[in-house]
């Protein structure tokens, strides 16, 4: 049994972390919700359980005598708290972009690269990548095993919930707006995204690189190679969309040797956390509202490309919030205690 920390356990991705931890049937001795000096005193619900928010402190984890700290709580927050965490014995399991690309920590997808878990002794660290890629990847892996893949261009439709809860209330505020015919007024008072999103999409998440790519691209491209200890081009272009919590991604594959769509749906089907849901004939492919609150990666609309049989299109769905964030952490754990 093992004591447990959420540092950020009020935000989205904490709150779900609670139930994935339940759902999942982690052996938990003691759980400990911490945020920060403004959240203390909050409630979180647990097994059944109210449990009050403490402050995240360096002290904490000691006193606490954590095993497991999960952080979700910005990239700031690992930065000043995850060291100290790991100093105290816990092994941090990081949810920001904070240490994604040390060398030293290993960047994980359980379905993917469980080896790379014993890695986390070097630091007491193991970063779970970002959400898009998460999602990827889990689709690319089968396909990579049996075609090789040389370079993938993909489009992302990101949900709000992305950009955690102030994000989904932004747009739950916008399109409370649009049924009263008030746009204007709200989408004036938009704190999260660049521009209304509400009735709109935006092609731009996160910063922009002096290279024309946005960090969110970046992140595709570099985290999809550490994980998958590749050297695949990722071409990508990450769209947000007023959608509440799962994000969808359409991606096309060049591939070393020539695809099949029917080795392509039996390689997926068999892989771990997938689902197939392609029959054209009766209008089935993955989307959000399948997808939402849910473990898994659908991917459907698998077909061959017109003119090259080396390529292959496909398009995935997957809850971010659980698959791409919550859920992948909380995999983590499990094959860490294993
Ligand atoms: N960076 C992602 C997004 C969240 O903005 O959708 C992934 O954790």
């Amino acid at each position: 049994m093992y004591n447990i920390a959420i540092a950020g356990a009020t935000g989205a991705v904490g709150e779900e972390l609670l139930r994935v931890i339940e759902e999942f049937d982690l052996p938990v001795k003691k759980l400990v919700p911490l945020a920060s000096a403004r959240s203390v005193g909050k409630e979180v619900e647990f097994k059944g359980e109210t449990l009050k928010v403490k402050e995240l402190t360096c002290e904490v984890f000691e006193e606490e005598e954590i095993d497991i700290a999960f952080f979700s709580a910005g990239g700031s927050v690992s930065a000043k708290f995850a060291p100290c965490a790991a100093k105290a014995g816990a092994v941090v399991i990081d949810n920001t972009s904070y240490f994604r690309m040390n060398p030293d920590v290993p960047l994980v997808v359980p379905e993917v690269n469980p080896e790379d878990i014993v890695l986390w002794k070097k630091t007491g660290i193991i970063a779970n990548p970002n959400c898009s890629t998460i999602q990827m990847v889990i689709s690319l892996a089968p396909l990579h095993k049996e075609f090789g893949i040389k370079r993938v261009d993909v489009a992302t439709y990101q949900a709000v919930s992305g950009a955690g809860k102030k994000g989904m209330e932004e747009l739950f505020e916008q399109m409370r707006a649009v049924f009263n015919f008030k746009l204007d007024k709200k989408v004036e008072e938009r704190e999260v995204f660049q521009h209304q999103i509400a009735l709109n999409v935006i092609p731009h998440i996160d910063k922009f690189m002096d290279n024309g790519f946005t960090k969110e691209e970046m992140k595709m491209v570099n985290e999809t190679n550490k994980i998958m200890h590749s050297n695949i081009q990722v071409a990508p272009t990450c769209v947000r969309v007023p959608v509440l919590r799962s994000h969808s991604e359409a991606i096309t594959i060049y591939c070393e040797k020539e695809v099949s769509v029917e080795r392509a749906r039996e390689v997926l089907a068999n892989f771990e956390d997938v689902k197939v849901v392609d029959n054209p004939e009766k209008n089935e492919y993955p989307m959000p509202i399948i997808a939402t609150d849910t473990d898994y990666v659908y991917v459907g609309r698998i077909r061959k490309d017109l003119y090259d049989p080396k390529v292959l299109h496909f398009f995935n769905v997957a809850d971010q919030i659980r698959v791409g964030a919550a859920t992948n952490a909380v995999r983590i754990a499990k094959k860490w205690i294993e």
